[in-house]
C-alpha cells in the first residue's frame, strides 16, 4: 500500500480490507489531468503569496508538468494501491522532487481538491457532450434534407393520424436535442465557480489568493461558502438529470426507428453494416444497435437515481459517501457519448422506403381533419363538421369504401356543403400543403426551418 497522506496519526497500519474498500483510484484516475492542473495553479499561488518559496514552487510545478505529460500521453502508470488520485499524484511528486513536494498540500484539503477536479472535468465534458449532440443534430439534418419531399403517415397513440413531412418529424428531434444542449450549457454556468481554498470545509488562516487560482484555471467565479463548496454535489446531479433527459430523447428516437424498420411499418431500411442477425432464424436482420441504445438509457436513469439517493441523507459538509458519485457520473457520460456517436453513424446508413411509404399515405383516414377544415372554411361549425366526417368515415369503413370513390350525390347526403372538389385534398401532398400555422408541417414552413437549422448548425 502506498503511503497515506494522513498515516502519521495512526498507531498501526490499516487493514488490507480497509484499503481495498476505501480506495477510489480505480475510477477517480480519470481526474488526473485536472488534479495536476489544479495543483500547478495552487503551487504558483502559494509562491506569489509568499507562503512557500519561489524556488520550491518552481520545482513543484516542474515536477507536476512532467507527470502531466505522462498522463496526457497515456504513459502514466496509476498506483492501484493508492487511496485516490490525489494521493497517487502527491506520492509520485514526493518521489520525483523530494522535500519541496511536501509543501504542495499547504492550505488545501482533498475535500476542496476533489470538488475542483470534478468541476473542471465537467466543464470539459459538457463541451464534448454539446459538440457530440450538435454532430448528431447535423447528421439528422442531413438525412432530413436528402429526404425533404417525403410525406409519411404520422401517429398519435401509435394509431395512424395525419400526414406529415418526414423532415418535420426529424426536425422535432433536432429541437429536442437543442434544448438538451442548452440545459447542459446552463448547468455549466453554475459549475463554473472555483472551490479551491475552501480546504476541509472552513477555509484557511493562511493568506491565500483564491482569485488568482480562479483566473489561472479559467473559472468564471469563486464559490462563496467554504462549507457549501465541499458539501454539495448538486452540480453532479444536475448534469446527470440533463443526461437523463437527453438520453430519454435518444431512446425515443431509437424506438421510432425500431418501429419504422419493421415489416409492418417499412418506412426505413438500415444498412447491414449497422444491423445484426439471428443465430437461429436465417431471415432476420435485427436493429440491435437501436435496442441497445434504448437499453443503456435505463442505466443512465439509474445513475441519476444513484447520486440522488447517495446525497439525500448526508449531513451538511464533506462526507466520504460522496466519493461514490463518480462511477455513476462517469458511467452516464460515457454511455451518452457512446450513444451519440453511434447514432451519428447510423443516420448516414438509413434508406427511406419511398414506395412503401407512398402506399401507406393512400389511407384516406389520414385526411379526415382536412375534410373537417374544408367544411369549417365553408361556414360549418366545428362540432357539425366533426359529426359529418365521423359519419362518412364510419360508413366508408363499414362498407369498405374509399371517401374519394363517393359520388357527389352520396357526398351531399352527409352535407350539402360537400362538393366533388374534396377529392383534390385527399392526398398526402395536398394535406401537408393545407397546413398553414407557424410550426406546422406545411412544406414551405418546413423548408424555412430546414434552412434555419442549416445556418445554425
Ligand atoms: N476520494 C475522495 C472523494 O472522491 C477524495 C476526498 C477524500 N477526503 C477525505 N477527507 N477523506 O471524495
Amino acid at each position: 500500500m502506498a503511503k497515506k497522506l494522513w498515516g502519521t496519526r495512526f498507531n498501526k497500519k490499516t487493514n488490507a480490507l480497509t484499503d481495498k474498500f476505501t480506495s477510489s483510484i480505480a475510477f477517480d484516475q480519470r481526474l488526473a489531468k485536472y488534479d495536476i492542473l489544479g495543483s500547478i495553479a495552487h503551487a504558483k499561488m502559494l509562491a506569489r503569496q509568499k507562503i512557500i518559496s519561489q524556488k520550491d514552487s518552481s520545482r513543484i510545478v516542474k515536477g507536476l508538468n512532467s507527470i502531466l505529460k505522462d498522463v496526457v500521453s497515456g504513459k502514466f502508470k496509476f498506483d492501484p494501491s493508492a487511496e485516490d488520485i490525489h494521493s497517487n499524484i502527491q506520492e509520485l511528486l514526493n518521489k520525483k522532487i523530494g522535500e519541496p513536494a511536501l509543501k504542495l498540500h499547504t492550505a488545501r484539503s482533498r475535500n476542496d481538491q476533489v470538488a475542483l477536479d470534478v468541476r473542471m472535468y465537467l466543464k470539459s465534458e459538457i463541451d464534448n457532450l454539446v459538440e457530440f449532440s450538435a454532430q448528431l443534430q447535423k447528421a439528422i439534418l442531413k438525412f432530413a434534407l436528402s429526404n425533404s419531399k417525403v410525406v409519411i403517415p404520422g401517429y398519435t397513440h401509435l394509431q395512424i393520424a395525419q400526414c406529415v413531412l418526414l423532415a418535420h418529424h426529424l426536425l422535432a428531434y433536432i429541437e429536442a436535442l437543442e434544448r438538451d444542449k442548452q440545459r447542459l450549457l446552463d448547468a455549466k454556468k453554475r459549475i463554473d465557480s472555483m472551490p479551491l481554498g475552501s480546504c476541509a470545509f472552513s477555509g484557511t488562516g493562511l493568506g491565500i489568493d483564491r482569485d488568482f487560482v480562479k483566473k489561472e484555471l479559467k473559472f468564471a467565479g469563486l464559490t462563496a461558502n467554504s462549507i457549501d463548496s465541499v458539501s454539495d454535489r448538486d452540480y453532479v446531479i444536475e448534469v446527470l438529470a440533463d443526461l437523463a433527459i437527453l438520453s430519454v430523447h435518444l431512446s425515443r428516437i431509437a424506438e421510432d426507428l425500431i418501429l419504422w424498420s419493421t415489416k409492418e411499418f417499412n418506412f426505413i431500411d438500415i444498412d447491414f453494416s449497422f444491423c445484426t442477425g439471428s443465430s437461429i432464424m436465417p431471415h432476420k436482420k435485427n436493429p440491435d444497435i437501436l435496442e441497445l441504445i434504448r437499453g443503456s438509457v435505463g442505466k443512465v436513469q439509474g445513475d441519476l437515481s444513484s447520486v440522488i439517493m447517495l446525497m439525500k441523507g448526508l449531513p451538511t459538509s464533506y462526507n466520504r459517501d460522496m466519493q461514490l458519485d463518480k462511477p455513476p457520473l462517469f458511467g452516464a457520460i460515457d454511455a451518452v457519448k457512446d450513444i451519440l456517436e453511434i447514432f451519428m453513424a447510423l443516420f448516414a446508413n438509413i434508406v427511406i422506403e419511398k414506395e412503401s411509404i407512398a402506399a401507406k399515405v393512400k389511407d384516406e383516414s389520414l385526411f379526415s381533419v382536412d375534410i373537417v377544415e374544408y367544411l369549417i372554411k365553408k361556414g360549418v361549425s366545428y362540432r357539425q363538421a366533426h359529426d359529418i366526417v365521423g359519419r362518412m368515415v364510419r360508413d366508408c369503413l363499414d362498407k369498405g369504401n374509399k371517401i374519394s370513390a363517393l359520388s357527389e350525390k352520396e357526398l351531399k347526403k352527409y352535407s350539402p356543403k360537400l362538393n366533388a372538389d374534396i377529392k383534390n385534398i385527399l392526398n398526402a401532398w395536398a394535406s401537408v400543403n393545407l397546413k398553414k400555422s407557424f410550426g406546422s408541417t406545411n412544406p414551405k414552413l418546413v423548408k424555412q426551418q430546414l434552412s434555419a437549422w442549416s445556418r445554425t448548425l
